[in-house]
């Protein structure tokens, strides 16, 4: 490896990433308006998880069947609403969000498609939040500021079920948590995440080197 290099990103090859984002089921029309309103509306509109890793989150879903799921980052709420789709009616969703201008736009969303009843949505720092929340889960989507991520990992991990599904994104950082120059804190906090779940034998852990690296974590 080119130590020297900044990133590695994509990390496969881009012909490979196109074809797969191509042979996912089709996503439904609820959620491809969602990711066009986001690319018009939102700044930063690339921080959507999108159809690839959004088909993964649903398929995840459907096979944990959780009674509740805790996701921390709800943004213009694309992950959410997969949670809402491929989960029963009677689950509920509390979602954690730092960025209280995106409140009216995420209540009209869930209201319009009828989930405003299965998603509790959270405004305020989540590392404030979480430990206020006094609920177990059987699924945990963490999507937020890297840096924070060991510290949500010791808020959270005693508060996933036993068979439950810890889900984390962007943990491979562009490919820097592979590169020893990168020391960013954001790559610091990333590669300790990493390595915290990993020595954790609460967990079985893999990394799904998807879009910028997903790592599943179940509770045993
Ligand atoms: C990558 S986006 C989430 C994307 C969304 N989960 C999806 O899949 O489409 C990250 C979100 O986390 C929010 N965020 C960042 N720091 C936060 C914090 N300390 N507490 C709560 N939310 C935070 C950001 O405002 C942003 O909306």
């Amino acid at each position: 490896m080119e130590e020297k290099e900044i990133q590695i990103h994509p990390f496969v090859d881009k012909r490979i990433e196109d074809y797969c984002q191509t042979f996912h089921s089709k996503q439904e029309t609820i959620l491809n308006e969602l990711e066009r309103t986001t690319h018009l509306k939102f700044l930063r509109p690339n921080m959507i998880s999108s159809s690839w890793q959004g088909e993964l989150l649903k398929i995840l879903t459907q096979l944990v069947n959780p009674k509740r799921v805790l996701e921390i980052g709800t943004f213009s709420g694309y992950s959410t609403m997969c949670f809402c789709l491929s989960s029963q009616s009677d689950c509920i969703i509390d979602t954690i969000e730092a960025v209280e201008d995106y409140k009216s736009f995420l209540e009209n969303l869930f209201l319009e498609n009828n989930f405003a009843q299965k998603v509790n949505l959270h405004f305020g720092q989540a590392i404030d939040v979480i430990p206020r929340l006094n609920n177990s889960y059987d699924m945990i989507f963490i999507d937020a500021d890297k840096a924070n991520y060991p510290n949500y990992y010791s808020l959270v991990a005693d508060k996933i079920n036993k068979g439950g599904l810890l889900v984390a994104d962007n943990i491979l950082w562009y490919g820097k948590v592979a590169i020893s120059d990168a020391k960013d804190k954001e790559t610091l906090a990333i590669r300790k995440f990493n390595q915290m779940i990993t020595e954790d034998n609460r967990f079985e852990n893999v990394i799904l080197p998807i879009r910028d690296g997903l790592m599943i974590a179940r509770r045993v």
